[in-house]
């Protein structure tokens, strides 16, 4: 049975039929897969078989696993796999009180999976065991549509900008990062507007990593990025994914934001697993 590409939203998104993820790709699936992600940014896969195994396999068929940076900055442990919710093992579930889920609410602010790392992440993988009885929903905006909505002056002015990202920056606004992980991020310079390689359909990328514009004053920096981001992340042009388990979901950190709206630890479990494939290269080389 051939793929079936269902649309979510105007801007971006599909709901995609006739594919089993956990059975090994055949190469035309692959290729498939690649251009509906440069097609439609973000896709669902609904009723997936999933294991961390099967995720591991989908997630190198795809090109070049990238290692959890939280697990790496803290230990230098290399693991490809990360939990996502408050469900770590069959022993341990956090509440709202531990430190994890606190690090965790900095998913709540927008933003793109590794734009902090020099280079950042090509696309997203994130399969739903359980889900909480209410709230836990994902929240995806398309940076692509939002820089096609600008006018051309506007589009002239920031297509050669410079942006410096910094993880340490964005996420404690939300909790402390711990002192070896933080040391494990320096802040890196990403271009403002990126074209994909196969459709040159341009985007911005910005989200809440995106620190300051190279060689702007700070309030002219944040007056700038602020502006990009809320006028990309309005309530009319987001897509809200209500988990179900069993759904997959891959979405295009090149030009896709995403946020998580929380739910209460306390009362719900959540166990999510993601994994990431590395870009090709650093943004200052597209
Ligand atoms: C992520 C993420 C948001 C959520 O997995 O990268 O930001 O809803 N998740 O958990
Ligand atoms: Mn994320």
């Amino acid at each position: 049975m051939a793929m079936e590409f269902e649309p979510l939203h105007d801007d971006f998104g599909a709901r995609v039929n006739g594919i089993d993820l956990t059975d090994a790709l055949t190469n035309e699936e692959v290729v498939a897969l690649h251009a509906a992600i440069d097609e439609y940014s973000v896709l669902l896969f609904p009723q997936q078989n999933m294991t961390d195994e099967a995720q591991m396999q989908l997630t190198s068929a795809l090109g070049e696993p990238e290692e959890n940076h939280v697990t790496f900055g803290r230990t230098g442990e290399i693991v490809y796999i990360g939990t996502v919710g408050n469900v770590i093992d069959a022993e341990t579930q956090h509440d709202e009180s531990a430190t994890h889920t606190r690090s965790m609410k900095g998913n709540n602010l927008w933003h793109s999976d590794s734009s902090f790392r020099r280079v950042p992440s090509y696309v997203s993988i994130l399969h739903a065991y359980e889900v909480p009885g209410e709230g836990g929903a994902t929240e995806f905006v398309s940076q692509r549509a939002a820089y096609e909505r600008l006018n051309p002056d506007k589009q002239s002015e920031i297509n050669d900008l410079h942006v410096l990202h910094d993880y340490v920056f964005s996420r404690t606004k939300t909790a402390p990062v711990h002192d070896n992980h933080a040391a494990s991020l320096p802040p890196i310079e990403q271009k403002l507007v990126r074209t994909n390689p196969h459709n040159g359909r341009r985007n911005y990328y910005a989200g809440s990593h995106a620190r300051s514009i190279i060689g702007w004053s700070g309030i002219d920096s944040r007056r700038l990025i602020d502006e990009l981001n809320d006028s990309a992340t309005q309530a009319e042009h987001r897509w809200s994914q209500n988990w179900q388990p069993g759904d997959t979901i891959f979405w295009d950190n090149r030009c896709i934001l995403h946020r998580g709206t929380g739910y209460d630890a306390d009362r719900y479990r959540r166990n999510m697993r993601q994994t990431r494939v590395r870009g090709t290269g650093p943004t200052l080389d597209e």
